[in-house]
Order: C-alpha cells, then structure tokens, then sequence
C-alpha cells in the first residue's frame, strides 16, 4: 500500500481552508488522520470531509502531534507563532500567509514555476506560499520569461472580495442588497464602501506610498522567478467581485516576442488556458475561472509605445490557485518526493 500521510488543516473554517478541504478531496490527496484547527469560536463545530463530518479543534501548542503535512491558513500571527511549533513536531508546514514569504530559509513555490525550490522545506519545516495575485502573474510570466527574459513588469489587479477572507464575502453580499434597496451601507471590513465601487488600497499603506499587497507582488516575483534582473511595479485594487482575480499585465522583454509566439508559448504552459478570440468576444473573467485550478491568459497584444513589449489579461480563482490548490500541489510534490 502507498503510503498516506496524517495532514492539519489550520484556518479550516475560513474561505481558504474551506477550499483546502475541497481540493484535498478532488485531488485524492493520500490523507490519512485529518484533524482540523480554528479558534475557540469554531471548537467543536463540525466540517465534511469525503463525506464524513470532522470535528474542529482549538488550535494549540500541542495540535501537531503525528501530523506529516500543516497546511496553514490561519492569518500571518497565527503563522509565527504556531509554524516552528508544528515543525518541531515533525509536520512539514505549508503556509498561506505572508509571515514566512520573504525569509530565505523558506522556499516560496508554484509548482509551475519554481517545483525544484521545494527541497529547500529542510531548513525551517516551513514551505510559504505566495500572495494570490503573484502566483496567478508567475505562472503566466514564466513562459514567457524562459523565451524572452522578462526586464519589466506593470501590472493593476482588480481582486475579489474573497481575498479579503469570509466576512469580506458577507460585507459585498449585505451591502449590495442594501444599495439595490436603496439603504445606506455600513463598512466593517473596508474602510470605504465596496459595493458598487473600487478600492486602491489593499493591505497597509507603506512609507514608499504603495500598499503592502503592492510591494508583496513586487518582492515575491522575483523570489519565485529566482531573477532580480526583474524590475516589479504594481496597482492593487479591490474590487465588487466575490471570486476570481483579474490583472492588466505589461512586460518588457530583452527579446521580441511577438504576439503569435506569446499565445503559443501559453497554449503549451502547465497550468495555463489560453483564452484569447476576441472575434468571437472570448476572453479570460473570473465568473469564468470560479472553481477552477488554472490560470486564465487572454487579450495578448503588442505594446505598440515600445520596442519589446507585451499586454495581457490574466485571471485564476484567488481561493483555489491563489491560495488552497497551490498548496495542495505543493504537498503533493512533497509526499512524491520528499516525505
Ligand atoms: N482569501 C484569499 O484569497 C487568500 C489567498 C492567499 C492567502 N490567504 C491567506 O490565508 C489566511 C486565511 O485567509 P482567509 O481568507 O481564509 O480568512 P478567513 O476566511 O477570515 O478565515 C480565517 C481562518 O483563521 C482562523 N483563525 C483566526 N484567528 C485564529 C486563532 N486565533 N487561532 C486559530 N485560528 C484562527 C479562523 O477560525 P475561526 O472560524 O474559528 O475564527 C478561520 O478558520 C490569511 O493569512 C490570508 O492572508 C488568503
């Protein structure tokens, strides 16, 4: 019998360890103990798994006995504090939040990207996985970037709600029926009003003027490309969707890529799906990529301002390979190789 492995799920609760448990299942994932961990508002409460309802406990200090894989969703405190104790339990810990991202002792993966950094878990237990919007943007640079050497990227995103976790969820459903009803919205989770409107703020404003989420997709592209050559800018706006984020992606590269071999290259690339005839109005939306594990390319275009240049519109579902199914994939990548 192949072996199975006993797997925590911290943040089981939220809208990314929700998932976690569907792309488990999905992928047939060799699970043998599952044991699901939240705060002491959710002990108790009960969550399905391949039919069978489990039980949520207490996170604690002593959650991680026998357990092989933690996949942590829990927010980036919980992640401090609670990764070195599972690692020195003998758990090798796949994190969501942004607390272990940059430390170089910590390898920061997609799978279809960068798989081979993975051997680095050894030195902490600890494998990060990054920002929803970076992993999106990688997986559809990376192609082009072993073609054409990526030098520059602009990028805007216009994210979903979901990023934000489950009562981001509820403030953009309460506050949508509201203004259809004319009423007036109450703001719990944003500072200004999401429905109907669009927020360049996400994350903390930093001292350089941009936000923190900015400055993540800036640092972690060139972790996960392992190039520094790569220059990052980017806008990060929030936007009335529930799921699926979209991004306005501007390259420069050092060599011609032609709009033709851009749409070849990513027709060929794992875990990308060309989306891109605009004679027949098709391109990527994340009504579109909701539920799905691939990253969504589309309106390819030749910048016509510069000598190497390319536009592109890219889309994935935040919850799923931006967040849940990156780190089911990385684990499985773990079990085959390394556990
Ligand atoms: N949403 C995304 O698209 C996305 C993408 C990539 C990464 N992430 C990261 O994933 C993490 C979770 O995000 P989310 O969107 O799933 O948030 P969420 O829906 O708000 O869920 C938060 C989860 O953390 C648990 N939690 C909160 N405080 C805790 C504590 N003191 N002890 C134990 N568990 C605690 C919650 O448990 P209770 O139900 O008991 O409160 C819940 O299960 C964050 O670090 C986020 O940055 C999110």
């Amino acid at each position: 019998m192949s072996r199975t492995f006993n797997v925590a799920v911290v943040g089981a609760t939220g809208a990314v360890g929700n998932q976690m448990l569907e792309v488990l299942a999905e992928r047939n994932f060799p699970v043998n103990q599952l044991r699901l961990l939240a705060s002491e508002r959710s002990e108790g409460s009960f969550l399905e798994f391949r039919g069978e309802e489990v039980m949520v406990e207490r996170l604690t200090q002593d959650s991680f006995k026998g357990i092989d894989i933690a996949l942590f969703s829990a927010g980036g405190g919980r992640s401090l504090e609670f990764c070195p104790v599972a690692a020195k339990a003998g758990a090798v810990c796949i994190d969501n939040s942004s607390a272990w991202r940059m430390d170089p002792d910590v390898p920061l993966v997609v799978p279809e990207v960068n798989p081979q950094a993975i051997a680095g878990y050894s030195a902490k237990g600890i494998i990060a996985n990054p920002n929803c919007s970076t992993i999106q943007m990688v997986v559809a640079l990376k192609p082009l970037h072993d073609f054409a050497r990526i030098k520059r990227v602009v990028v805007s995103t216009y994210q979903a709600v979901s990023g934000t976790g489950q009562k981001a969820i509820d403030e953009l459903r309460i506050q949508s029926g509201e203004l259809l009803n004319g009423r007036p919205v109450e703001c719990k989770v944003y500072p200004h009003q999401i429905g109907f409107n669009c927020l360049p703020h996400i994350d903390v404003f930093l001292d350089n003027g941009y936000t923190r989420e900015e400055m993540k997709m800036v640092q972690e592209t060139v972790k996960i490309m392992g190039d520094s050559g790569i220059r990052v800018t980017a806008t990060t706006v929030r936007v009335p969707v529930f799921y699926g984020h979209s991004e306005s992606v501007n390259i420069e590269t050092e060599v011609k890529l032609s709009a033709a071999k851009a749409r070849e290259l990513l027709a060929a690339a794992p875990g990308v799906e060309l989306v891109d005839d605009v004679a027949n109005n098709l391109y990527p939306m994340p009504i579109d990529a909701v539920g799905q594990d691939l990253t969504y390319v589309g309106r390819i275009r030749e910048d016509e301002s510069i000598d190497n240049g390319l536009n592109l519109w890219v889309v994935a579902d935040n919850l799923r390979k931006g967040a849940a199914t990156n780190a089911v994939q990385i684990a499985e990548i773990l079990a085959a190789r390394y556990l």
